[in-house]
């Protein structure tokens, strides 16, 4: 399987740090090359981060995944936010989620972090998915994690993706409507597309 990079061994010095303020909260994450917007956080997980705040109480305790978390960004942001959830982020790649592990620590935030192909190893249910997905890799595995998603989701639980209008929006989201039997626009802001399916619904 193509991933975002060829996983292997690295040295102290490929690794770096960033800082970036985002909605109030002053983050410092490790990076390294190749790991997804390794320099800032992405604008596409920025407006999911935004959309899920809005879409859910401050008091959320509910059980959320981030799944594809990369170095963190997108988890750790809902979890500075949403004290109370209960938080997995989960990777293919092993360097992204020792940096996941790394940058949970610096934030001083906790989570569950899993590296796994899609759902392989995630065995329990999630009242949230939310993900930044992969889709340089192809439709194949992106169609794979919209299928899998509503296995890994509760009664009433809700997937929450962002995908760019020209890097496939309109596929996914009927694919998403296949599956879930809906799937809604719940916000778009300059090509990011914040796409939103509920389990039985
Ligand atoms: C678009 S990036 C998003 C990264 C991060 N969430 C962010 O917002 O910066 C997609 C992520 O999916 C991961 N990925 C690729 N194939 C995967 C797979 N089969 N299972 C799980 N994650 C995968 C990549 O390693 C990458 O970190």
């Amino acid at each position: 399987m193509r991933h975002y990079f060829i996983d292997r061994e690295r040295k102290i010095d490929e690794f770096f740090f960033f800082e970036e303020s985002f909605l109030d909260v002053n983050f410092k994450f490790k990076s390294c090359n190749d790991v997804f917007s390794k320099n800032e956080i992405d604008e596409g997980s920025k407006l999911l981060i935004k959309t899920f705040l809005e879409n859910v109480s401050s008091d959320c305790n509910s059980k959320v995944l981030d799944l594809g978390c990369g170095y963190g960004a997108i988890g750790i942001n809902l979890k500075k936010h949403l004290n109370d959830i209960d938080l997995t982020m989960s990777d293919v790649v092993e360097t992204a989620t020792n940096l996941a592990e790394t940058n949970l620590e610096i934030n001083e935030v906790c989570a569950k972090v899993v590296t796994t192909n899609l759902f392989d190893n995630l065995d329990e249910d999630f009242d949230y998915i939310v993900s930044n997905p992969p889709i340089k890799t192809g439709k194949t595995l992106l169609f794979k994690f919209a299928e899998d998603s509503i296995k890994h989701l509760k009664q009433k639980g809700e997937l929450f993706v962002v995908i760019r209008k020209d890097l496939g929006m309109e596929s996914l989201k009927n694919k998403l409507k296949s599956i879930y039997g809906n799937c809604e626009v719940v916000k778009k802001n300059k090509g990011f597309y914040i796409l939103k399916s509920v389990k039985g619904e």
